[in-house]
């Protein structure tokens, strides 16, 4: 068996599906009864899951627990999230801990539950993260430092479970065609429509160039389905490796973010931002 979290779209839907058609028994978390019934076929399990519920994480424990077939709990795949970009001194306290409550604390929380049933199996967590947990862009800090904190809780892990015989794996996409990287713009203009007028002056066009930017790599980016394979790789590799990129822009950055110095990095994401300021696209 193995967990997939958040599963209704996007990556974490591929997921599902590339592991049950590998003949993995899934169980996938979804939140809404139309998700439960889309999530149907042969080797897949929909199980209603909101990470932040302590109640829908006990079930789930209970489930696996009672597994009629007594099948070993071989992964957890942590793929829920949410992403919400604003400038640090905009988005509300309460917004930052939200995101935190989904990204860090839930994957924590599933952790927590499941290691037990890892453990006896020798199985694999894979904390699906993001580009966006080795390098912050202006715009990115609310989402990028709740991926920087999984990547540290994963590295821990890694190093506590070494004994154990459970695998550790941290994925790190870059774009990716999914409802996430396509509602850059609405979720962008709920942030930019609070500021006040002086907030608005200070960070205006910087969230203008984020989202022009943003867009312009979904025309590059991975489909779901390719992020899906990568993902049940790694769970099948015998030697899987510590981090997994998905796409050329995240393996690319990934060196980038790991080689070269602040200031060369701010001024190369800075001429990188430049031709999407709404002054050189008129
Ligand atoms: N797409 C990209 O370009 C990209 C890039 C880097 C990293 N990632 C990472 O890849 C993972 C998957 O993202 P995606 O692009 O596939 O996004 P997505 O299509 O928006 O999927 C996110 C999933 O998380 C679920 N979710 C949200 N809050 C939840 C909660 N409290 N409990 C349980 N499930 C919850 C959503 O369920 P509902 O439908 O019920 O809300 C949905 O199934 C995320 O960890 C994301 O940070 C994505």
């Amino acid at each position: 068996m193995i967990v997939v979290t958040g599963t209704s779209t996007g990556i974490g839907h591929a997921t599902a599906q590339e592991l049950a058609r590998r003949g993995f028994h899934v169980l996938a978390g979804v939140r809404r009864e139309i998700d439960a019934r889309a999530m149907s076929g042969t080797n897949l399990e929909p199980v209603m899951l909101d990470i932040t519920s302590e109640f829908d994480i006990a079930a789930l424990v209970t489930r696996i627990g009672e597994d009629p077939e007594k099948r070993p709990l071989r992964a957890l795949v942590n793929n829920a999230a949410i992403e919400i970009n604003a400038p640090v001194e905009v988005l509300p306290l309460s917004e930052w801990r939200r995101q935190f409550d989904v990204n860090l604390f839930g994957q924590v929380a599933m952790i927590q539950a499941l290691l037990p049933a890892l453990i006896k199996s020798r199985g694999r967590v894979v904390n699906i993260s993001s580009i966006g947990g080795k390098g912050a862009m202006g715009v990115y800090g609310p989402y990028a430092s709740t991926k920087f904190a999984l990547e540290a809780v994963s590295d821990a892990l890694r190093r506590e479970m070494e004994p154990f015989d459970v695998k550790v794996i941290v994925v790190q996409p870059g774009a990716v065609t999914t409802p996430m990287s396509t509602q850059v713009r609405v979720k962008a203009e709920r942030i930019t429509s609070a500021m006040t007028a002086e907030q608005h002056g200070r960070y205006g066009e910087l969230m203008h160039a984020m989202v022009s930017q943003a867009e312009s790599y979904i025309n590059k980016a991975v489909s779901a389905e390719c992020a899906g394979q990568i993902i049940a790789d790694a769970i099948l590799s015998k030697r899987p490796r510590t981090r997994y990129t998905i796409g050329r822009d995240a393996a690319m950055l990934s060196i980038l973010f790991r080689l070269l110095p602040d200031r060369l990095l701010d001024r190369i994401i800075a001429r990188s931002l430049k031709a999407h300021y709404p002054s050189a696209t008129k």
